[in-house]
């Protein structure tokens, strides 16, 4: 067995891949270009990817030994799935073991925003803590205030569960309503125009779909409360960037915790980059030491599995297995 990994990722995977196949592995911290992961790639029965990675048709004609394509992350907005599945390809993905560690990420940028922990940060490095100011970094409570969950799946349940240690209102949106979870976690369903007029806080946890591509646009963020603040640590393609820099620079919100971005990375000269209450960090969110070993040790496991013959943990198109074991 030979496999293609695009970039060095923790031992718990490597480990596991290399006792058991012959495995490549792009050692740049940039990620190959397409031509570079062909040549990487070159007779490969499985591709170990990241989300910096676009697998389409094209790919897959240009590599046709790969059966699997194992993705070391929940999202798969990178990945065509169709083609996959037109061509056999079995496509596996890493949810659940980063839900608590996004989580995390979630409320410490809607907290780090909110209580200006950054700006105020650069001001006491720039020597300007000067004395206790009465009047300085303002910014709105946490705790009490009302959440707004934009997708009420894992990740947004697991934010919800932290709201509800600081005694937030809790209101969700999702594409069906959810009693048993509204009673389980005391939550509220309004639809998208309802969350946003009411939220003090927003944040984003649907996955990069056509519905979902541009969801927060210029009419969204006019609808939000002017002492709002957005949070997305979900995909940055689901915020319209320009309508969001408008809102910023008019004031229809207070602040933005951004993950992802649109495009990503950010240009250290973006606009946005120049509003202090414009918090960005680059797309780590799952980074915890735990975490990203079990997102690799389970991409590892998806490949392994699927080369094997065998029922992988996690594979969005289980009817290519079934296909190639008819
Ligand atoms: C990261 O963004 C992921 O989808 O795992």
């Amino acid at each position: 067995m030979r496999i293609a990994v695009t970039r060095v990722i923790p031992d718990a995977g490597l480990d596991l891949l290399r006792d058991a196949a012959e495995v490549v592995v792009w050692p740049e911290p940039l990620p190959p270009d397409r031509d570079q992961l062909v040549q990487l790639a070159e007779g490969a029965d499985g591709l170990l990817t990241l989300l910096t990675e676009r697998v389409d048709g094209d790919l897959l004609d240009r590599l046709p030994t790969v059966k699997v394509v194992s993705n070391m992350a929940v999202g798969y907005d990178n990945i065509d799935v169709e083609a996959c599945t037109a061509r056999g390809v079995a496509v596996c993905t890493t949810p659940d073991v980063l839900t608590e560690t996004t989580a995390d990420l979630a409320f410490a940028l809607l907290m780090a925003v909110a209580r200006r922990l950054v700006e105020s940060y650069d001001v006491v490095r720039a020597g300007g803590w000067r004395t206790w100011e009465p009047m300085g970094f303002l910014g709105p409570d946490v705790h009490g205030a009302t959440l707004g969950i934009v997708g009420l799946g894992r990740i947004g349940q697991a934010v919800a569960r932290r709201a509800r240690g600081f005694a937030m209102r809790i209101l969700y949106t999702n594409r069906q309503r959810e009693p048993d979870l509204e009673a389980k976690l005391g939550v509220e369903w309004r639809d998208l125009d309802g969350l946003l007029a009411e939220s003090d806080f927003v944040s984003l946890h649907v996955p990069l779909t056509p519905a979902t591509r541009g969801l927060i646009g210029r009419e969204q963020l006019r609808r939000m409360r002017p002492g709002a603040i957005l949070i997305n640590t979900a995909r940055g393609p689901i915020v319209q960037t320009d309508a969001l820099l408008e809102a910023v620079e008019q004031g229809w919100i207070w602040g933005v915790g951004l993950d992802v971005t649109d495009p990503e990375p950010l240009p250290a000269d973006h606009p946005l980059l120049r509003h202090p209450r414009v918090l960005v960090t680059p797309h780590i969110a799952s980074a915890s030491y735990q975490t990203r070993a079990r997102m690799a040790e389970l991409a590892a496991q998806n490949v392994l599995a699927v080369l094997r013959g065998e029922t992988p943990p996690r594979c969005l198109n289980p009817e290519v297995l079934t296909r190639d074991s008819a």
